[in-house]
């Protein structure tokens, strides 16, 4: 059974003036422990799959099952808390409270997450902080940090209840290269070593050659799906 399938998923935004069709009847099939990096051009559709896949978006047709289980119907309650045990999701805009420090941000799906004991919290922020590198942050407002900071924050936030998969929409777009492999290191380890699922959106070849497959996505269609 595979860990996420997605089948003949179909997805257009509807407006006054136009419509356009964001995904067109794509099927995808992910093993867990498996690290796919999407790629195509601006505007292809790679942020509306990876959001339907993470349940952020109803698509307009298709399905999308996770260990085999139907999941794009839920109701808003209980499938709020389906995301928050099974996806760490690092969004393209990071998505940070500027006006809390670097420690809330990163706690802000712990409080969500009641599997997870209040007491464990400390421990899981630091350590998720510490393999980013910005342990020295925590108490820092997220609006004083850099671009490249506020994305690890971001990753950190992803990664720190667990969850089996992580789903993020360019990670590395505005690090240098050595912090870009350092995440890429620690994205990619946690799928080596952890036994998590990645989905990754990128338009960088160097971070999607490091994952196990490469989908290419343009104008709403999965163009291809080749080993990386
Ligand atoms: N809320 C919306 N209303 C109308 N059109 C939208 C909306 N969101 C996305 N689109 C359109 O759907 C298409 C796919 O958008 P999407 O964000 O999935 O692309 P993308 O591949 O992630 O692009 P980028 O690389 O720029 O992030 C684009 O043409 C976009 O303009
Ligand atoms: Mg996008």
């Amino acid at each position: 059974m595979s860990k996420i399938h997605l089948d003949g998923l179909s997805k257009s935004y509807v407006t006054a003036d136009y419509t356009v069709h964001a995904l067109r009847d794509a099927f995808l099939d992910i093993e867990e422990g498996q690290s796919i990096a999407i790629i195509g051009p601006s505007g292809s559709g790679k942020s509306t799959l990876i959001n339907i896949l993470g349940l952020v978006f109803k698509p307009d047709s298709g399905s999308v099952l996770i260990d085999g289980k139907r999941v794009d119907g839920m109701k808003d309650s209980p499938c709020c808390k389906f995301r928050n045990a099974n996806f760490g999701y690092i969004v393209q805009d990071f998505a940070l409270l500027d006006s809390d420090s670097v420690y809330s941000n990163i706690r802000i799906p712990l409080i969500y997450n009641k599997s997870i004991p209040r007491k464990e919290h400390r421990t899981r922020i630091k350590a998720a902080a510490e393999s980013l590198g910005i342990s020295d942050k925590l108490r820092r407002k997220a609006s004083s940090l850099s671009g490249g900071e506020r994305q690890r924050v971001a990753i950190a936030r992803a990664i720190v209840c667990d969850q089996p998969i992580i789903l993020a929409d360019e990670p590395t777009g505005s690090l240098d290269a050595e912090n870009r492999d350092k995440v890429m290191d620690i994205l990619i380890g946690l799928c080596k070593e952890g036994g998590r699922t990645l989905v990754l959106v990128t338009h960088d070849m160097t971070v999607a050659k490091r994952c196990d497959r490469i989908i290419r996505m343009n104008d709403g269609y999965i163009l291809s799906d080749d080993a990386a």
